[in-house]
């Protein structure tokens, strides 16, 4: 696609309304009953239920309807023309269910993930989690903002001025066994420096958690660039700095989220942990 560059607010606002359909979708569904299996991906526990793929035909639909030369990066195979070209073509990140492990035992923390780049830069995120009422949005360089049914927007800030001793540290676990034995021994160094660990069970949610000031920090290895598109922008939105080790991005190597000071003594407390091997 050619010509101006998309209006930002267009693009949030479209991400939020294909959001919400498929989260909307995702209760109805689950309150009929725990949705069955149809697929497992890199191990037996990481799993695919119908609703996974409902949710991502629903929002490639929606997206399709308004802007049919996009192109979109779906989690569940909606992978069209992923490579963004240069000039301000639009491509959209989805992850349509993440958190499906706790969507599945009927635990709320799972969101729906949509992202805008244009040009190869997120410039809107949304993750709506349905089953609080939370719809967290960001637009590159607008913060980061909270709605709540009933309650005013609210402008998201990190937490700043925590030492790594008194931080909250959300984290997850990737699926395969010999990379979740070194998370395993990572987690269990970093636990007596830090206040304490949380694991929702969602990394779009983690990094909202970060941009709500809920956790003071997250980190994970193996995240895919579905997880981490929308909620980044949105934890960067609210002060955040959001990385992988020794300046690198982030990414499935690792990615970091926290306040400047606190992501400098995480970062190098995680590299001294060599985290980004597999055992
Ligand atoms: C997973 C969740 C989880 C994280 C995993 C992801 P999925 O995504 O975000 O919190 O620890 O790394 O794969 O499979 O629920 O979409
Ligand atoms: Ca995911
Ligand atoms: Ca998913």
């Amino acid at each position: 696609m050619t010509g101006a560059a998309p209006d930002p607010d267009r693009l949030i606002a479209l991400a939020e309304a294909a959001a919400r359909e498929a989260a909307g979708m995702l209760v109805t569904r689950r309150a009929a009953g725990r949705p069955g299996v149809i697929a497992t991906k890199s191990s037996p526990t990481d799993v695919v239920t119908e609703a996974d793929h409902a949710a991502e035909a629903m929002i490639i639909e929606r997206i399709r309807a308004e802007r049919p030369g996009d192109a979109i990066l779906g989690e569940e195979g909606g992978l069209r023309d992923t490579e963004p070209g240069p000039g301000p073509a639009v491509r959209w990140i989805v992850d349509p269910l993440d958190g499906t492990v706790n969507y599945l035992y009927g635990l709320p923390d799972f969101c729906v993930s949509i992202a805008a780049e244009v040009g190869g830069d997120v410039m809107a995120g949304v993750v709506h989690v349905p089953e609080r009422g939370e719809v967290f949005t960001a637009v590159a360089g607008g913060g980061a903002w909270l709605r709540t049914a009933g309650r005013p927007a609210m402008r998201l800030r990190c937490t700043t001025g925590v030492p790594l001793a008194r931080a909250l540290v959300a984290t997850g676990f990737g699926y395969a066994v010999a990379r979740r034995r070194v998370q395993g021994e990572v987690v269990a160094a970093l636990l007596p420096l830090v206040r304490d660990i949380r694991r929702a069970g969602s990394a779009a949610v983690d990094l909202c958690s970060v941009a709500a000031g809920r956790v003071d920090a997250y980190y994970e290895r193996g995240v895919n660039y579905w997880d981490i598109a929308a909620g980044g922008l949105i934890a960067r939105e609210a002060g955040a700095r959001v990385g992988g080790l020794a300046a690198r991005p982030a990414g499935p190597d690792l990615t970091i989220a926290a306040g400047p000071d606190l992501f400098a003594e995480l970062s190098g407390r995680l590299g001294q942990l060599n985290p980004e091997r597999d055992g």
